[in-house]
């Protein structure tokens, strides 16, 4: 039987008219507007379509969007100025640097230099701890919008099995925190696991983020489980056309799955909407 289909971009449109409510009572009652900065260091073109679409959604949700576009070969010590000078700025609420940096910034220190409080990305060393240790904490957008997929789609997750494939600080780590705090058994498996197929098969829940087009084949996947494709590459569809395919291979692995989001449509408008909703929370947070 085919899977159903976890529509992200339907889903994301319901959490962006949420925030867009919790927004214009935010003004009325208290004549607040939450505010997000986004700062995009260089001329990365993915980059700067992301960074294009977040303030476009910000202003939509009628939030202040502030962009900061900065030369490729900006100093460290000024986009630290920068960071400072936002972190002070009171109808600033949440502060979003977009990686990869060039190489020549070190990234860690950049983020670790964000108040924790405005750092909508929850990848500042603070939240990541918070989230590790289970307290308050803002979540890292791309994971919690696959979380917000996974309880809408089965309620409770307790007991499952969770295979997060991949092990990056903004995606794969996160991400088994969170199903972790939802009580599944998780396995981090990576391009050095050991039978990764083998792996994949005992996952009820299969989290692919690794950046790999269409690596995983449906073979690879438990019959009926929920597969969350976080996976966004573009490659070559002949005749001088792209297109964009996620880390699973679509069409083998919704035959075997029961859920499964589609690339696009799944799993990407969810982390544009959770960063809507994390900049509302560090708002009211900072508000009272
Ligand atoms: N680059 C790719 N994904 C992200 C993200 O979620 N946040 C930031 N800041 N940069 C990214």
């Amino acid at each position: 039987m085919a899977a159903t289909i976890l529509d992200g971009k339907a889903f994301a449109a319901k959490v962006r008219e949420r925030v867009a409510g919790h927004v214009a009572r935010l003004r009325q009652d208290h004549g607040i507007t939450p505010g997000l900065a986004v700062v995009l260091v260089g001329e990365d073109p993915a980059s700067q379509v992301y960074v294009r679409s977040k303030g476009k959604q910000t202003g939509e949700a009628g939030m202040n969007s502030y962009e900061h576009r900065l030369d490729a070969d900006t100093s460290e010590a000024d986009l630290l100025a920068l960071i400072a000078q936002l972190n002070a700025d009171p109808e600033v609420h949440g502060i979003l640097v977009q990686l990869p940096l060039p190489d020549h910034l070190d990234s860690d220190l950049v983020i670790n230099s964000i108040d924790p409080a405005k750092d909508v990305d929850g990848f500042h060393i603070s939240n990541v701890g918070l989230l590790g240790t289970g307290q308050k904490s803002m979540v890292p957008c791309t994971p919690l919008g696959c979380l917000m997929l996974l309880r809408d789609h089965h309620g409770s997750l307790s007991g499952m099995n969770a295979v997060v494939l991949g092990r990056s600080n903004i995606v794969g780590k996160p991400m088994a925190q969170l199903l972790l705090g939802d009580s599944c058994t998780v396995t981090i498996a990576h391009s050095r696991t050991k039978d990764l197929p083998e792996v994949c098969r005992r996952a009820d829940i299969l989290v692919a983020a690794v950046g790999r087009p269409e690596m995983v084949p449906g073979d690879w996947v438990k019959p009926g489980a929920t597969v969350i494709d976080v996976g966004i590459n573009r490659i070559d569809a002949g005749e001088g056309k792209t297109r964009l395919v996620g880390d699973c291979d679509f069409a083998s692995c919704s035959e075997v799955a029961g859920a499964i989001t589609p690339v696009p449509g799944g799993v990407g408008p969810m982390t544009i909407a959770c960063l809507l909703a994390n900049t509302t929370t560090a708002c009211c947070r900072a508000n009272g």
